[in-house]
């Protein structure tokens, strides 16, 4: 009855619709955060590769690489420069960057020449986790000049504000908890204010349970885990651990079990099928942690294959999960638009054995129709099960659908 009222009158209802209208538009900004990261974030990390001997000569040519070796093309589009490229704050407490990075301002407008986005590294604390200056207590001050250089993306690294945590709670844990959270939440603000769409990437290795409360202070993702390395067991070790936590991603909020290692040299080629894959099925980012310049064909082989691509980067955005685990044996499934599933069976052990999947296993009823997204060839029906050989350390990744 009132709404009838209220739409009758001319004033009410230009009062209605400016308070709609100013609704729908903070709706928006809301919106436009939520649309970010729609799919798990892909690009290049500068991390893995460079550590703290990163360049502003490194990012660029990084940059170019993405665009000529096609993995811009092939959705690789954020560019991300990690820790140590921060410099000193001037007498107004603004933050530059040091001499590797001489202008952040023109090498973001050269990134986005190349139609690719550019990231940057901070963290809560006074210093970041190799010793550069941190964004505690110039958050929104740091948030505005980010935005003001162009920057798409921040990973967030607890870093120091671990030992902040620790002074001003007197060892209370649950204290502690309750400022990471509200160290997060004051960044997400700072970044929400400056009305530029920033994609944040939370960086605490995965302390007290981030997945159940990173979307709460707008994380787009958030680590699950410690930091990966360029070695099956420490990379395997952090991959498999990824089982159950399924039901905490979604599009605009990913679990991030750290960067990928493929093309660093120290693991065979099965090994980095099995980390291209697995973080596939985990919807997890992808976030290549090599040299882009100095690529091999089968390094650019697994990080460009576009089946296995399009499985962490399916529309449903919905994580994969174990389906079981015998000894090292392992398959996972990742539930795909149109029905379909990616079906991957691991092989943990250093040996190559024989690995079977029952479709029932997997949510098929009856026959499904199969592919082989490593070998790009359609195997036609699979009747009641699938068994193939895996690789020591390996992989068979699948395509079903009915
Ligand atoms: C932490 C993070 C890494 C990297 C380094 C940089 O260890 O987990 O991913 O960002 O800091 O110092």
């Amino acid at each position: 009855m009132r709404l009838h009222r209220y739409s009758r009158s001319p004033l009410n209802f230009s009062i209605l619709t400016t308070f709609g209208m100013a609704l729908l538009l903070s709706q928006g900004c809301r919106a436009q955060s939520r649309s970010l990261a729609s799919t798990p974030p892909m690009g290049w990390n500068s991390w893995n590769h460079y550590a703290t001997n990163v360049t502003e000569a490194d990012v660029r040519a990084n940059a170019d690489a993405l665009v000529a070796s096609g993995m811009r093309d092939a959705g690789y589009i954020y560019v991300n420069i990690d820790d140590t490229w921060e410099g000193k704050r001037d007498a107004q407490g603004n933050i530059h960057p040091n001499s590797k990075f001489p202008d952040m301002k023109a090498l973001a407008d050269y990134v986005h020449s190349k139609g690719l986005k550019l990231g940057i590294y901070s963290s809560p604390g006074p210093k970041t986790c190799a010793g550069y200056e941190g964004s505690y207590g110039h958050e929104q001050q740091d948030a505005n000049t980010y935005a003001k250089w162009g920057i798409d993306y921040l990973k967030y690294d607890l870093c120091s504000f671990r030992g902040t945590m620790q002074e001003e709670s007197g060892g209370d844990q649950q204290k502690q908890w309750a400022m990471m959270r509200q160290a997060y939440e004051k960044m997400h603000q700072a970044l929400l204010n400056t009305h530029r769409p920033i994609v944040f990437s939370l960086c605490q290795y995965g302390w007290d349970a981030v997945w159940q409360w990173g979307p709460k202070v707008g994380g787009n993702l958030w680590r699950t885990t410690g930091d990966v390395k360029d070695n099956y067991d420490r990379m395997s070790v952090i991959g498999f651990s990824q089982a159950g936590l399924s039901k905490y991603a979604a599009p605009g909020h990913w679990n991030d079990p750290d960067m990928l290692e493929i093309g660093n040299g120290k693991m065979t080629a099965d090994e980095y099928r099995t980390q291209m894959s697995l973080w596939s099925i985990l919807a997890a980012p992808l976030l290549a942690g090599n040299d882009l310049s100095k690529m091999d064909a089968t390094t650019k082989s697994i990080l460009m294959n576009k089946d296995v691509i399009a499985v962490d980067q399916d529309r449903l955005g919905i994580q994969g999960d174990r389906v079981s685990a015998t000894g090292p044996f392992e398959v996972w499934m990742k539930p795909l638009a149109g029905d379909a599933k990616a079906v991957a069976l691991f092989n943990r052990a250093n040996f190559p054995y024989p690995i079977s999947v029952q479709l029932k296993s997997v949510g098929f009823a009856g026959d499904a129709h199969a592919r082989d997204l490593w070998e790009h060839k359609d195997l036609g029906t699979v009747q009641g099960s699938y068994s193939a050989t895996v690789p020591a350390h390996g992989v068979v990744m699948l395509k079903l659908w009915q």
